[in-house]
């Protein structure tokens, strides 16, 4: 992630995933942060990543942990975990070895749903964006058999009935039907056991194509399936802000 050239000792703290640019700027006031061997307090010093040693309370930040968040677009057929013991193949074979070490997959995405699958190497912000409190919405394109009436999208929109309780409200939307077959958008911000494919088929319709499109503001735009990209120092900092990390 590094870049060679100088760069500012605050951007060089928040891009080599040791701290958020305003965390990054506390570390340096105050006076936690060394350039070759002196205590800095200027957040607009420069640094030369390449040869300048830089320490964060006296350690190296060669060997802090790097923090590392990528969009995968999830093809059918991979499985959402780190390691299978069937040796079947799994999300992380669509990551370079080099990025490996450490990262692990938020939250879960069935063997045949496709899209958005956000990866990361940071257990605090995978915990929040999974945990219910922060209601982080999720948008899923499904095409189901039938066509939902209008007491079916009732029962979607205020909550299904599921054996471990009743879902939270969603929002639900008929892109198109035909003969067979809809297209549905719904949005949802819980996270429960293949809760798409079980709130379709309780109300008569079950799926037959599953797809994330969006993960809070993020999306997968043009990216094509089996693909991956970085997140942008903006849209780290964007989550981090929206799920109250330091
Ligand atoms: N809901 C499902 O049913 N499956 C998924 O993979 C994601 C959400």
């Amino acid at each position: 992630m590094y870049m060679s050239g100088l760069m500012r000792l605050q951007k060089f703290l928040s891009s080599g995933g040791i701290a958020s640019r305003r965390a990054a700027e506390k570390l340096i006031s105050e006076g936690r942060i060394k350039v070759n061997e002196k205590v800095v307090t200027e957040p607009g010093t420069k640094v030369d990543p390449l040869s300048d040693k830089v320490e964060v309370d006296n350690l190296p930040v060669t060997i802090l942990k790097k923090k590392k968040y990528f969009l995968l677009n999830k093809p059918s057929g991979y499985l959402t975990t780190v390691k299978d013991p069937y040796k079947r193949p799994t999300v992380m074979d669509l990551i370079p070895k080099k990025f490996q070490e450490g990262l692990f997959p938020v939250g879960r995405l069935d063997l045949d749903t496709e899209g958005l699958l956000l990866m990361t190497n940071d257990g605090e912000m995978a915990f929040r964006l999974t945990h219910p409190r922060y209601e982080i919405e999720k948008e899923y394109l499904a095409q189901v058999k039938g066509t939902p009436s209008k007491d079916d999208l009732y029962l979607l929109r205020t909550g299904v009935v599921l054996e471990e309780g009743k879902t939270a409200p969603a929002k639900v939307e008929i892109l198109s039907s035909g003969d067979k077959m809809s297209l549905l958008r719904i949005i949802i911000h819980e996270g429960k056991k293949r809760q798409i494919k079980r709130i379709c088929a309780a109300v008569g319709h079950p799926v037959v194509f599953l797809k994330r499109n969006s993960y809070a503001f993020l999306n997968l735009g043009n990216l094509k399936p089996g693909l991956y990209r970085s997140l942008t120092e903006e849209e780290v900092q964007k989550l981090y802000r929206l799920l109250k990390l330091p």
